[in-house]
C-alpha cells in the first residue's frame, strides 16, 4: 500500500514546523505540500534548521495547493481556517483543523469567544480532537478539530474524576503556566526577548477562549454544566504547560478512588502517564520530562484537611497540546495503530 499523502496549510508556522517534524518520520504518510505566503518558494529548513538532511521540500502559496492528497492538516489562526475546511470538504481528504475554528460545536458559544462562525453549517461534522476522549468518533470523522493546547492539559487532569463524580462540578479553577511557543512563531512586544524573558505574566486572568471548549467537553461527559476557571501564565520556557487544576472534594476521599478512576478512564490510552512517586526528585509531572513527546503525565495529591484534590498535568503544547494530537488523530482516521510515528521519549537531562 502507498503511503498516505498530506498536505499541511501554514507549515511555516510553530505548529505546521512541529507537525511537519513528526510527519516526515512516520512510516505511512508522504508530505506532498507545506504551504506558507510569505515563504513560498523556499526550503522548508530555512525555517525548521532541525530537518535538515531530512527534506527537501520548499513552501508553495495556498494557491499551489493539490487536492490530490488523503489528508489535509490546517495549521493557520482561526477565521483563516474555515474556508480551507470548506474548500476540501468535497475532495474526499480527510481534514484535521488544528485552530479553534471547529472544536466549538455551539455557535453562539463560539461567537462569544471568537466572533460569528464563518462556516456554521460545517460545525457539527466536526469531532473534538481529544483520543482519549474521542477515540471511536475520532475513527470515523472526515473533519477533526484538534482540541487546544491549554484545554488539552486541562481537560486530561479533569476528565475521569469528572465521569467518576469524585469532584464537585463548580468551583473548578486550573492555573496555568507556559511556554512562549504557545504564541506561535510572529512576535509582537509581548513576545519581544526583553519583554518575556524572566517574566510570570497573568495574561488572561478569566474569560480565556480554551475555558468554552474545556467545560464543553467536561460538560458532555458529567451530563450536567460543569463550570472551570482558567487562568493562564506566561512564563520563562519555550515549550510546555504545567496546569495545576483545583477541585473540592469530599474529606473521606481516597488516593486509591482517584487512582481508580484514571486508571479505568486511561485504560488502553498510551500516551497518558499517571505520575505520583514519593522516592523521586521527580515525584509530580512536570513540563521538561515531556517536552518534544506526545506524553501528557498527570497527577494529583489531596487536601483533606482543606477538602479539596490538586491536579497537575504536563504536555508540551506543540505536541500532545497540537502536532503531535494532530497525527494521533491522524492515525485513528486510517486505521493506523494510534501510537504509529509518535512513539518516542522526551529527553533527560534536557
Ligand atoms: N502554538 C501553539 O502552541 C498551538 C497549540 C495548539 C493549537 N494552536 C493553533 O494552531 C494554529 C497555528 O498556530 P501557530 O502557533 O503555529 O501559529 P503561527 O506560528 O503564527 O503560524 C501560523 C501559520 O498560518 C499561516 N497563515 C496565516 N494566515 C493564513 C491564511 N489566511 N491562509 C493560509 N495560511 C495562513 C502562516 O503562514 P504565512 O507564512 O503564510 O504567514 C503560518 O504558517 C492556531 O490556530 C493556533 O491557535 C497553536
Amino acid at each position: 500500500m502507498s503511503r498516505k499523502k498530506i498536505a499541511i496549510i501554514g507549515a511555516s508556522g510553530y505548529t505546521g514546523g512541529e507537525l511537519l517534524r513528526w510527519a516526515l518520520m512516520h512510516p505511512e504518510i508522504e508530505v506532498s505540500q507545506i504551504t506558507s505566503e510569505r515563504f513560498a518558494g523556499q526550503a522548508a529548513t530555512k525555517l525548521n534548521p532541525n530537518l535538515r538532511g531530512f527534506t527537501s521540500l520548499s513552501f508553495v502559496p495556498v494557491k499551489a495547493l493539490s487536492t490530490d492528497i488523503d489528508a489535509v492538516f490546517i495549521c493557520t489562526p482561526h477565521k483563516a481556517a474555515a474556508p480551507y475546511v470548506k474548500q476540501f470538504w468535497e475532495t474526499g481528504a480527510k481534514i484535521i483543523d488544528l485552530s479553534a475554528d471547529f472544536r466549538i460545536h455551539d455557535k453562539d458559544t463560539y461567537a462569544k469567544y471568537y466572533q460569528e462562525h464563518p462556516a456554521p453549517e460545517l460545525l457539527d461534522k466536526s469531532v473534538y480532537g481529544i483520543p482519549e476522549l474521542h477515540r471511536e468518533e475520532i475513527k470515523g470523522a472526515k473533519l477533526v478539530a484538534c482540541a487546544g493546547c491549554l484545554a488539552t492539559s486541562v481537560i486530561l487532569a479533569l476528565a475521569p474524576l469528572v465521569k467518576s463524580k469524585l469532584i464537585a462540578t463548580d468551583g473548578i479553577i486550573a492555573d496555568a503556566k507556559i511556554g512562549s511557543a504557545a504564541a506561535g512563531a510572529s512576535y509582537d512586544i509581548s513576545t519581544h526577548h526583553p519583554e518575556r524573558s524572566g517574566s510570570v505574566r497573568s495574561y488572561k486572568p478569566h474569560g480565556h477562549r480554551h475555558t468554552a471548549e474545556i467545560e464543553q467537553e467536561l460538560s458532555a461527559i458529567a451530563g450536567a454544566p460543569i463550570s472551570v476557571g482558567l487562568t493562564p501564565h506566561a512564563i520563562e520556557m519555550v515549550r510546555g504547560i504545567m496546569s495545576t487544576v483545583h477541585a473540592r472534594v469530599s474529606p473521606e476521599l481516597k488516593d486509591v478512588d482517584v487512582w481508580k478512576a484514571y486508571r479505568s478512564f486511561y485504560a488502553g490510552s498510551p500516551f497518558i502517564r499517571l505520575v505520583k512517586d514519593q522516592g523521586t526528585l521527580y515525584r509530580y509531572p512536570e513540563p521538561k520530562p515531556v517536552v518534544g513527546t506526545n506524553f501528557a503525565d498527570i497527577g494529583f495529591e489531596i487536601d483533606p484537611e482543606k477538602k479539596r484534590i490538586i491536579l497537575m498535568s504536563a504536555i508540551d503544547n506543540l505536541v500532545k497540546g497540537s502536532g503531535g494530537q494532530a497525527l494521533q488523530c491522524f492515525n485513528l482516521m486510517n486505521g493506523f495503530d494510534e501510537k504509529m510515528g509518535l512513539w518516542s521519549p522526551g529527553f533527560h537531562p534536557l
